[in-house]
Formats: structure tokens, sequence, C-alpha cells
């Protein structure tokens, strides 16, 4: 036997397969999961932790205590309901009185309040990469270092979403982070993440993202050796929904990203830290602190639904058509976090790495649209230039476009797609984007505009659409015709 391929995971993969891993994770992460989506799981970091057959007997195994942890209404229907038995050392009731601390002031969570600093776009937004702060200027943790782009409702009334970026050079020491507002879906970009959750942890790197719901305690650290420039990433947070996997509708039971794909941790306790230690909650995104000697990761045993996860988007099984035309970027979801509208997703997110175009008699660059959605792109790795209205700038930036806003690919590939002998084509290699597609107009902050020094002040040009030209008013048959019906105008003819 030879032997067996070193396995590499870069920029270059095209899909996760390539790798032709036997684990479920990057060689980096040193975790063990659990997988699948919806399901119920349970762990337990002692044999023996978890009871069997009951939730909450007279005396937990190994002298633990029991204590539940709702994600939706008791009463919710069995397809919604989140909830969780954890199995710890002390209840998380064992703290002191709530004080309230310095706001992080980049926070914003209101965006119903019109009297507000906060700003509606009526087209396009591009964003340079938000800049990392330097350890030796100030040390900025995970709950320093969120800052509000935009956003649209309120989390007291459980409806709406915020879009966050976060930028740190610091761990989060003897401190633990709780937004009680909504759910943080967290995009990793720059550096690498060890997450502690109360369940156990989530091993980040850029390519994967990951979920921590409501209510649940976290801690943020940087590891160091994957993070020589400190991380950054994007945060998307939900306010009275949960994400889902799509429905696959014609596609049948497999595709687009898979639930066995996703992985929830495994119960661990934090053995090393000696207290006290601060507990940060965000409430209406105002923060506030409890004190406490123990650590708050002291979960022996759980059992529920309600669970941080986390996934891999390099393993998105991509879909689209072989024979002619486009498949909407729908097509693309990875999650999808539902409105109270029905027929209008508060936010879809989508993926965009490497993939297979093989569309004959086709106009194969993204059609011209004007989506009632707002799109927000940012990309996580690489740098092949997208072109157009929907430029993303190089990774750890973004750009946004309100929704109706007229775009599509502005640069020559558009007019030289229409004469190219079409073949099957790889697009979109060495690079991972992402697209939040939102029902939501966004308002966006004075961070977003200004403070955060990135904002670019015009980065597609007005005149560059005037390459693209009017070959109507050129086509002879056109002429003939509009001068037979005594319509034809110099203004058609350029
Ligand atoms: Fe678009």
């Amino acid at each position: 036997m030879g032997e067996a391929p070193s396995l590499s995971f870069d920029t270059r993969t095209f899909h996760w397969t390539d790798a032709k891993s036997k684990a479920i994770t990057r060689p980096q992460d040193p975790y063990n999961y659990l997988q699948g989506f919806g399901n119920e799981h349970q762990s337990e970091f002692i044999p023996g932790a978890l009871p069997i057959g009951q939730n909450s007997p007279q005396i937990c195994p190994f002298g633990l205590y029991a204590e539940q942890v709702t994600g939706t209404s008791f009463a919710a229907s069995r397809s919604h309901s989140m909830r969780n038995f954890l199995y710890r050392r002390r209840p998380a009731c064992v703290h002191s009185t709530y004080e309230k601390i310095p706001d992080n002031p980049t926070i914003e969570s209101s965006f119903l309040n019109p009297s507000k600093d906060l700003h509606s776009i009526p087209s396009q937004l591009s964003w340079s990469p938000f800049k990392i702060p330097a350890k030796e200027a100030a040390v900025i943790d995970f709950t320093k270092g969120i800052h509000t782009l935009g956003g649209s409702g309120q989390p007291n009334v459980r409806e709406g979403i915020a879009y966050h970026i976060f930028a740190i050079n610091s761990s989060m020491k003897n401190t633990a982070f709780v937004n009680t507002d909504g759910d943080f879906l967290i995009v990793a970009q720059e550096g690498h993440l060890d997450i502690f959750t109360e369940l156990g942890h989530i091993y980040l790197q850029p390519s994967e993202i990951c979920v921590i719901q409501q209510g649940l305690r976290f801690k943020v650290d940087i590891v160091e050796k994957h993070s020589p420039s400190g991380a950054r990433g994007y945060i998307i947070e939900t306010w009275g929904t949960k994400w889902e996997l799509p429905e696959l509708g014609p596609l049948g039971g497999f595709g687009l990203a898979n639930p066995r794909d996703f992985l929830f941790p495994t119960a661990d306790i934090d053995t090393s830290s000696s207290g006290p230690w601060k507990i940060v909650s965000k409430q209406e995104g105002r923060y506030y602190a409890i004190s406490q000697d123990q650590t708050p990761f002291d979960v022996v045993a759980w059992h529920g639904n309600y669970i941080p996860y986390k996934y891999d988007l390099t393993k998105f099984v991509y879909h689209n058509t072989v024979s002619v035309d486009h498949t909407d970027p729908s097509i693309n979801t990875v999650l999808t976090a539902k409105s109270r509208d029905l027929h209008a997703p508060l936010c879809d997110f989508l993926v965009f790495g490497p993939r297979w175009d093989v569309a004959q008699n086709t106009f194969r660059p993204p059609y011209f649209h004007r989506n009632c959605a707002s799109e927000f792109l940012a990309r996580i790795y690489g740098l092949e230039v997208a072109g157009g209205r929907s430029e993303v700038f190089a990774p750890g930036g973004a750009s946004y476009e309100a929704g109706f806003t007229p775009h599509g690919n502005a640069d020559q590939r558009t007019i030289g797609a229409m004469h190219v002998d079409l073949k099957p084509m790889r697009v979109g290699e060495n690079q991972l984007t992402f697209m939040l597609e939102s029902c939501r107009s966004l308002l966006f902050t004075n961070w977003a505009l200004k403070d955060s020094g990135v904002l670019v002040a015009e980065d597609i040009p007005a005149s560059t659409w005037d390459t693209v030209p009017d070959r109507f008013g050129e086509n002879e048959e056109a002429i003939k015709f509009l001068k037979a019906m005594n319509r034809a105008s110099t203004s058609l003819v350029m």
C-alpha cells in the first residue's frame, strides 16, 4: 500500500469531496460532533450523566442539577418545538444581580424609530474590507467587536433582522456572552474561532458558518496559531424566527445543504478556568452583566434540539439548469428564516462557490434584474471579479443592493458573452461568496456609512453602463419595421 494522500483543503477546493477526507471536519478542528439538522440529539461528557427515561430525577446522576432551556413556546407545535434539558454542576441561576454595564455603542437593535440616526439607501452600497483593530491600540474581544451595518424591525416585537460584522483581536477572558434578542448566524471570514457554548465546542474557520440560538451562553476565542491578524466575520441576527432548511420540492430527497452535514457539539466542560466569571447579556441591544464564581460551561450532559450547529459551505451540493437559461438564485439557498409573510422570507442565506455552468444557447452571465428582495453580498475568500453592480470587493468587505435596484453585469463580458462558443465550464473557482436575500429594505447605521471608514464612495460609476449599447436602435430589421409603422425616431437610433 502506498502512502495515504495528504488532505488538501484550501481556497482552490472545488468541493469538499476533492480532499477525499474520511473525517467530517477539516484537519484543524479538534472536536467531535453529532450530525443531522432538525434531529433530537443527546450527549454526555461522562458516561451515565444523562438520566434515562425522565428529565427530572429526584437526584440527578453524579449530583448534577437539571435545567430546561426553551427556544420556543411550551405549546409550540411538535414540528417547531425547540427545547433542551441540561445537566450541570450548578444551575444557571447561581449568580449575582444584574448590573448595567457600558453598551457597545456600535450595536443597533431598533429600526422602528424614525427619529433615530438611521439611513435608507435607494440603490447600492459597497465596503472595502472592514478593519481588524490592532492589538496595540486596544483589546477588542467579541463583546466589543460587533458593529451593526443595518437592519429592519426590533427584537421586542420578535420581528426583524440585523446585519453586523465582527472584527476582533482578543479572546474573551472569563467572560461569556448571551444574546437574549435573537439568534446569531456567524460567518467566519478571517482567522479561526474556538466557540465554547453551553452544549460544547464549535470550531469555526473560513468556509464555515454556525448558528447560536437566542439565550444560549457562549464564549468566542481566537485560535492564535491560525489567526495572525485577529479574526473577522459577519453576523446575521434574526428576531422571532429560526433558520430552516429550504424545501426541496421537485429536487426530491437530497441536494443543496444536506441535513447530515450540519454538525452539533458534544458535551464538554471547562475545568481549566477559575472564577470569577462575567456573563454579558444583550437585551434590546443594551449590555447588562452578571458575575458568578463558577464557569458557565459546566454542562456535563444534555439532550434536546435547541443546539448550536455549524456547516461547511464547501459541502453544498449545487443545482442549476442542465439545458438552457438560469435557475433563479434561490437554488443556492443554504438556510432560510421565515417571516410572518409566508411568501417572503425574512432572509435567505445563499452561497456561491465553485460550480459548473453548462447552459447552452444561453446568455450565461446573470440576467439583468430588479428584485423585490434586498441583496447583501460578501466574499469569504478569493478575488475573482464578479463584475457589474453586483461587484464584490476583496474578502472581508461587502456590498448591498436595495430592492428593485436595477443591476447585472456591466463589464465587457456582458457583450462578449453573446458571441462566445458555449462549452461546459467551471465558474466561481477559487472563491467563496455568500448572499443574503431579504424581503426587508434595510436601514443603515452611521457606523456603516461613516465610522467604519471603509464605505466606497462610488464603486461602479454610472458611466459604466454607457458601455451597454442600444442594439435595437441599430438593428436594420427593427429600423425597417419602425419606419413602416412611422415610428422611427432619431432618439432610438444611436
Ligand atoms: Fe442581484
